[in-house]
């Protein structure tokens, strides 16, 4: 292997870098015309000499030329150009112009990873700029981010700064894969072809949400789950966030992302270093499914929290859709107890144990124990949970406030307001400003006096609101607009300091539902809450969506008693078989349960444990979208690949019909597999090439192979 940023010096004064992966090459070059433009990416070429910029020879348009969009790597707002900008400033002497110029690229890292920083500087004013490319090579991604540098006396206006721009190969066509949805319905896939013009995938109200996701795929229009080339990308930022993907009418597409724009105004002070959310991307030429693994195995590898990064995630049990706010030692102990005995590992207690929370009308914002329904505080239940073999954990909603609470009683100047204007509640709640160091303090001050009084191991971080009325009256002059920005990096540093404080803490992400999955609060936490909505088969759909781009180990289900949302019920195995395709929960009622189900029950989860390295750190693999049709079937291959599991799941079965055989990925074709009940081992070919024969009948029926390596 050789290093994989090359620097090749084309004639004076122009430079080429060509940045290789395992399979792949993305290459620029500062060229003629003084700028820093995209020259490839795909897959990688085997003669270096072949990326450099070829001259067709001739130019139809002639000098009309110039007006069409650049494949600048950073295009700047300020000259005869009109791509989307990545960098939008205002000069102190109202200078709203800026441009470019390359100065000096530097390299480190090693032969798997290494960091490329173009240095570009304004020629006139003090602003530097620094494009950073981090490329990993075995995970075939690039990760770019840029820093911008106010280098002289007057602070200068960010009026837009995204992360990167990615330029595509020119095509005949594209197709445009996103992710849209809403509450109990998040992560639904969108497909269709690119047309020409702009493209908006954005996030205007302050978190990630779930009408839209910041990742991208685009293909040819030909590509399919294991097959044809893929470009994806996923932007790690929680807060307003905009992907712009755009086709000009000279068949040139690419897409710029990072921070919104909207409403948004940075003020960089003399000195003072900008640094933008890092934006993944790569591409593939094996397909959506292949796509989905890199970034899954970049996710494991590089993302998620260090300390915790190869350890199991354990079973969980939260008594949410069991007691709501209407929790008491009593009804906690009740449900822990019947958790232990069917082998849950740790006890989770959700909203309604702190100040007057009875409802979602009060107490958010009061972190003291209730004492009506913990006279003795939390300790007794905590010890109990223990004394069950279980580690305990707590919900929390930090960055919100209820109107009626001593918290917003006290301070009503703490919530994103505009003065003269009525304050919006959603959920009965207004949105704490966390841009502010005092109201940062206050969280963390709480959550150390939480976690150092109490033996609690894991924290549900939730987030349950839409900002409105973004306002900060006492802002320090000029920054009021930083707080789309503020906001989250203040959330994103609470955590640090929490994790850094308690690394023997798990911390879960949820946003009434899947609101907040993203690469950037993504090294904070090591799972995500993936929707409210725990009807199994809506699931199926939901969790297809989102491992597109995040990865199973970072995906937390429960099962549940029958779901009011669709008022469907499902057999046991139905919603266990959904709910183990990630991180196992259960969040259902127990002390209803029948002792046949609680002894299935402890069967599934004792079967789990034993596969859930498998279904946490292994390969995943869509082998048939319940998108296509009523049969679905995923599969999970361990990384040492000794064993395979499949999970196959059926809606319903019509005429009769039994299912075309399922046909396996990923497997060594020359190895032998075996699964209890075969009379004979199969190999790995034959499972790929002439498929598993799958015998289901019924309703919502499913079936879970697990095969071993013989
Ligand atoms: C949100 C979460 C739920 C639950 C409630 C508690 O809706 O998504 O899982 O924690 O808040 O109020």
């Amino acid at each position: 292997m050789s290093f994989p940023v090359q620097v090749i010096e084309t004639l004076p004064d122009q430079h080429l870098w060509v940045l290789e992966t395992r399979t792949t090459a993305y290459a620029f070059s500062w060229n003629q015309h003084h700028r820093l433009e995209n020259v490839y990416w795909g897959a990688k070429l085997a003669c270096p000499a072949d990326y450099a910029p070829k001259a067709l020879g001739f130019d139809p348009l002639g000098n009309w030329n110039f007006a069409r969009n650049t494949r600048e790597e950073f295009p700047t707002w300020g000259d005869y150009k009109f791509n989307e900008p990545c960098l939008k400033v205002r000069y102190s002497d109202g200078v709203r112009a800026c441009l470019l110029d390359y100065a000096d690229s530097t390299t480190a890292g090693n032969d798997t990873e290494a960091t490329l920083t173009i240095h570009l500087q304004d020629p006139h004013y003090p602003l530097r700029v620094r494009l950073i490319y981090k490329v990993f090579v075995d995970h075939d991604l690039i990760v770019r981010s840029a820093e911008i540098e106010n280098t002289g006396d007057d602070p200068v206006e960010i009026e837009q700064i995204l992360s990167a721009a990615w330029h595509l190969p020119q095509r005949d066509s594209y197709q445009l894969t996103t992710l849209s949805g809403k509450w109990g319905g998040e992560f639904q896939i969108q497909r269709a072809d690119l047309p020409q013009g702009k493209q908006l995938v954005e996030r205007r109200r302050g978190s990630t949400g779930y009408d839209s996701n910041p990742f991208f795929a685009l293909d040819d229009g030909t590509a399919g789950e294991t097959r044809g080339d893929v470009w994806f990308g996923a932007l790690a930022f929680s807060g307003n966030y905009k992907l712009v993907i755009e086709r000009d009418a000279f068949e040139q597409v690419y897409v710029t992302g990072g921070i919104h724009d909207f409403d948004f105004c940075w003020r960089l002070e003399a000195g003072e270093v900008f640094r933008t959310p890092e934006f993944v991307a790569g591409f593939t030429n094996q397909g959506y499914g292949e796509a989905s693994r890199l970034l899954h195995a970049y996710e494991t590898a590089q993302v998620v929290p260090r300390v915790s990064a190869r350890q199991a995630r354990p079973v969980v049990y939260n008594s949410w859709y069991v007691t709501e706010f209407d929790v008491s030692f009593e009804n906690q102990e009740r449900a822990a107890e019947l958790a232990a005995k069917i082998g849950v590992e740790l006890f989770v207690m959700d909203d309604g144990w702190f100040g007057q929370r009875n409802s979602d009308r009060a107490g958010l914002g009061d972190w003291y124990v209730n004492p009506e329904k913990f006279p003795n505080g939390l300790a007794p239940l905590i010890r109990r949970v223990n004394e069950l073999g279980m580690e305990f954990g707590i919900w929390v909603e930090p960055e919100m406030v209820n109107p009626d609470s001593d918290l917003y009683r006290a301070h009503p100047e703490w919530v994103y307001h505009f003065p003269n204007r009525p304050r919006s509640l959603g959920r009965n709640q207004y949105v704490l400003n966390v841009s502010r160091p005092d109201v940062q303090q206050f969280i963390l001050n709480f959550m150390n006096d939480l976690l150092s009084n109490n033996n609690i191991k894991f924290i549900k971080w939730d987030m349950n609101r839409h900002f409105s009325e973004p306002g900060w009256p006492d802002a320090p002059e000029g920054r009021d607009r930083e707080i789309w920005v503020r906001h989250t990096r203040g959330v994103y540093e609470i955590l640090r300091q929490l994790r850094e404080k308690y690394p023997q803490v798990l911390f879960e992400s949820c946003s009434g539902g899947g609101g907040r999955v993203d690469l950037g609060v993504m090294p904070y936490v090591e799972q995500f809450w993936m929707s409210d909505n725990t009807d199994p088969y809506d699931d199926l759909f939901i969790q297809e969506g989102f491992s597109l781009a995040y990865a199973p180990l970072t995906r937390m289900m429960w099962v549940t008693d029958t779901n009011g949302i669709n008022g469907r019920s499902y057999s046991l195995d139905f919603r266990f078989h959904l709910a183990m395709m990630g991180v196992l929960g259960m969040g259902a009622d127990l002390t209803r349960w029948s002792q046949a189900d609680l002894s299935r029950a402890a069967e599934l989860i004792a079967l789990y444990k034993d596969i859930r390295e498998t279904m946490q750190f292994g390969a995943f693999y869509r082998l048939r979208s319940p998108r296509e049709s009523a049969l679905s079937a995923f599969q999970f291959i361990h990384p040492s690949g000794r064993e395979a599991v499949v999970i196959i799941f059926l809606s319903q079965s019509r005429f009769g019909y039994f299912s075309t055989p399922v046909h396996l990925q990923g497997l060594d074709p020359n190895a032998r597999y075996v699964a209890e009940g075969w009379d004979e081992p199969w190999s790995g070919q034959a499972l790929m090439k002439r498929g598993l024969p799958v015998a289901l009948k019924g309703s919502f029926v499913s079936q879970l192979i697990r095969l071993s390596r013989v």
